[in-house]
């Protein structure tokens, strides 16, 4: 009705001014237009048709290939997940670096591990990630089974000495041991370390975060507010779903870091991966969910302000000074991917006892 109104008025404006004649009286008075708080540029069902061919609502669950959403796999590895003991000095655990209950991060540039060393990555965040083409912001990961297996071995990580080790530790914890005979049955010997990264994938694969947007894909108009649907227009109009579409408006594709501008980083990316000379500086495009509270930015942790780091995207990857007033639509739009995982799918659960034969801590 408003925006009828609105139109009304423009109308009316517009054919007055066609029209204009000064040789005759004013016509009509045009009528007050109505408060500009919903101008009538946006056509929010429009908006929301022409983003759902850019990018996807949120799935429940992102299943492993055929294989059906396994509830004991799921408990499971939600208790890996936080089971601190999994780790050579058991003060370690998966949610250490990416903690649950803050978005799936830590907020540090770059997260301290076993002895509080630090890798030269920023932590990424886990929900949502079961999404991406594969895993770390180099993609050597397949998925997030694969994944799980790398930071238990990884030294500055959990730093646990070798895969026999950590099997050792699992059967050490008969609760443990009964947990992966149901979460596998028919296997004759369920407790292995490939088992381990299976369970803990299958709790990621519910990590997920459905938010406003999500609601406005699925034909909710009044889910965003109006500076969002401007940011949403802007963010496609600058040409951002180039590298960032999909469900998980990101997470789909590699690029390069300095695509259109160079981008000075020591970093060479996805080239250490493949050894191939056109992967140099190119990393996997991060998924924009939740960005607003996933910060310090980029693959290092070197981008302090979400500000800072759409107006780097701007210059080095679309080669266009984006204005303040397109940084800010752009974060309003982006705050709209913040969601809300299910508080009783990553609440930390109970861990079982560990039996007589677990190892003491190494604090190495
Ligand atoms: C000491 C901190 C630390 C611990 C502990 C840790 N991670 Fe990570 N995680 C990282 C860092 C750093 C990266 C990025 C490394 C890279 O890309 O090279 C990462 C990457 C990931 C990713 C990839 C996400 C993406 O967007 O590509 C997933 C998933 C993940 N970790 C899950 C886990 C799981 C599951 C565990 C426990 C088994 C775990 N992490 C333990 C620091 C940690
Ligand atoms: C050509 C592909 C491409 C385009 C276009 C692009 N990005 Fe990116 N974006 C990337 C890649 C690759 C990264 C990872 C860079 C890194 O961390 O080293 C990234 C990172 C980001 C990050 C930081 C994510 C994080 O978790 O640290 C934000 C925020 C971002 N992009 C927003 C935008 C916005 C807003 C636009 C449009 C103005 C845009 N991007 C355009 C490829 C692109």
């Amino acid at each position: 009705m408003i925006r009828t109104l609105a139109r009304l008025a423009m109308l009316t404006l517009s054919l007055s001014v066609a029209c204009d004649d000064s040789s005759k009286p004013a016509a009509t008075p045009t009528p007050t237009p109505p408060p500009a708080e919903k101008p009538p540029g946006i056509d929010a069902p429009a908006l929301a048709e022409r983003a759902r061919g850019v990018f996807k609502p949120l799935p429940d669950y992102v299943p492993r290939g055929e294989e059906p959403r396994d509830q004991a796999r799921i408990d499971l590895g939600r208790q890996l997940y936080y089971d601190e003991r999994i780790s050579l000095n058991q003060e370690l655990s998966c949610n250490s670096c990416h903690q649950l209950d803050r978005f799936g991060v830590d907020g540090e540039p770059t997260s301290p591990g076993h002895k509080g060393q630090r890798g030269g990555r920023n932590s990424p965040t886990v929900f949502n990630a079961a999404l991406h083409i594969a895993q770390f912001w180099d993609g050597r990961a397949a998925d997030v089974e694969a994944q799980a297996l790398g930071p238990v071995m990884n030294p500055i990580e959990m730093a646990m000495g070798t895969e026999a080790d950590v099997v050792a530790k699992l059967n050490a914890v008969p609760a443990y041991v009964d947990a992966f005979k149901a979460a596998f049955p028919g296997e004759a010997d369920p407790v292995t370390f490939n088992n381990f990264g299976v369970a803990i994938g299958a709790f990621e694969r519910g990590l997920l975060t459905p938010s406003p947007f999500d609601r406005f894909l699925a034909g909710d108009s009044t889910a965003l507010s109006t500076q969002q649907m401007e940011g949403l227009q802007t963010f496609m109009e600058v040409g951002c779903t180039t590298c960032h579409n999909g469900v998980g408006i990101g997470g789909g594709a590699y690029f390069k870091l300095g695509l259109v501008k160079p981008y000075e980083t020591a970093d060479l990316g996805r080239f250490e991966v493949t050894q191939s000379e056109a992967d140099k500086m190119v990393f996997k495009v991060p998924s924009l969910r939740n960005i607003t509270k996933t910060g310090p930015y980029f693959h290092d942790g070197s981008i302090g302000s979400l500000d800072d780091a759409v107006k780097l995207m701007g210059s080095h990857q679309l080669g266009r000074d984006l204005t303040d007033p397109q940084v800010k639509q752009i974060i309003a739009f982006l705050d709209s991917l913040t969601g809300e995982a299910d508080a009783g799918y990553i609440a930390r659960p109970a861990l079982p006892e560990a039996g007589p034969k677990f190892p003491a801590p190494d604090k190495g």
